[in-house]
């Protein structure tokens, strides 16, 4: 299964990849684990993993730098280091809202970077200085970071679904397409030095509030799988367990008629009290508790359904 996603048989066999969800809390535990020999990660990918760097963005309109977002954080949305300095010995997250595999995807929402670029950013910016810092080449410290990526989502929703008669690919082709490219893009990383991946299935695009109004949810989570064998196994996972309201956003989402597209909640608007029991903070993104709970399984579990081959822990200690 993990061929479909990495096509070069030597990466697939000298990789170990993972495919977890959304694996935010994985820094924090992956340092301080006994055993795991993890000085830091690179991250890679769209909104799910994207810690503000949007918010540098001009023309972005896929930023979450206002209230509600950042609700249940003391100083508000969180703020991203920068590319180099003193503080990328412990990874650079490089992700960008609105941003997918292929490179015109963030444009519908004003500006984005692509994965592409999210990666030359670090070929060309950050390791550079990493190796000057640490003194050491990058096939020496590269094997001691996580490299996460999270990206795709977006390729269907604002890309694909959005695609009017111009090129009119089926899903099957237009996936294979996708899943060509982000496969030649996780090479690069390898190429680089990268070997312990962290890559996170999609989400089940078509269950999210901004798309259930106009797909059925399980009909599109399963054809619209990217990482095909790894996904069709997540997405089968069910809604996490202990949430009362699985379909709506808990903010109020920003007007239609007011720029909105189904995604961001108002500015300054609502939020639920109880987001605890939500699974979507907006239209599309997951609550915290959703993710604290994907992050643990991406961790620890031990069920190939969640976390495939092996979990983060497991990955790290490698
Ligand atoms: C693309 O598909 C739509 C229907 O899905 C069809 O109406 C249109 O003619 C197609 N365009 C081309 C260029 O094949
Ligand atoms: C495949 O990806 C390339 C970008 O690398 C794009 O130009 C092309 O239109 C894509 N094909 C399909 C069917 O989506
Ligand atoms: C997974 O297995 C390991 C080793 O047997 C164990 O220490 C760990 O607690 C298990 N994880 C979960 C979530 O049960």
């Amino acid at each position: 299964m993990a061929s479909q996603i990495i096509s070069s048989r030597l990466l697939l066999l000298a990789l170990p990849v993972l495919a977890c969800v959304f694996p935010c809390s994985c820094h924090a535990r992956a340092t301080d684990n006994n055993g795991a020999r993890i000085r830091g990660m690179f991250v890679f990918g769209s909104s799910l993993v994207d810690n503000g760097n949007n918010n540098f963005l001009k023309n972005s309109i896929a930023k979450a730098d206002f209230l509600p977002y950042g609700i249940d954080f003391p100083s508000g949305p969180s703020v991203t280091p920068p590319l180099r300095g003193r503080k990328i010995i412990h990874g650079v997250n490089y992700a960008s809202g609105a941003s997918g595999i292929l490179d015109d995807t963030g444009s519908r929402a004003g500006n984005a970077i692509s994965l592409n670029q999210q990666l030359r950013n670090f070929e060309e910016v950050t390791l550079p200085d990493l190796e000057a810092q640490m003194g050491f080449r990058r096939r020496e410290l590269l094997p001691e970071f996580l490299f996460v990526v999270g990206t795709g989502g977006n390729d269907y929703s604002f890309n694909y679904f959005l695609r009017q008669s111009t090129a009119n690919a089926s899903l099957e082709v237009f996936t294979a397409n996708l899943t060509k490219i982000l496969s030649g893009r996780l090479q690069k990383l390898y190429r680089l030095g990268g070997r312990k991946f962290v890559l996170m299935a999609l989400n089940p695009i078509g269950c999210s509030p901004m798309m259930s109004a106009t797909t059925t949810c399980p009909a599109l989570t399963s054809s619209s799988s990217i990482l095909t064998g790894l996904s069709e196994r997540l997405s089968e996972t069910p809604v996490p367990r202990g949430f009362k309201d699985t379909t709506s956003s808990c903010c109020e989402l920003m007007a239609l008629n007011r720029g909105g597209n189904g995604v961001l909640c108002k500015k300054e608007g609502k939020a639920c009290k109880d987001r605890n029991s939500h699974v979507f903070f907006d239209g599309l993104h997951p609550t915290e508790a959703v993710n604290i709970q994907i992050a643990t399984k991406a961790y620890n579990s031990n069920l190939t359904s969640e976390v495939y081959p092996i979990n983060v822990k497991q990955l790290s200690m490698f």
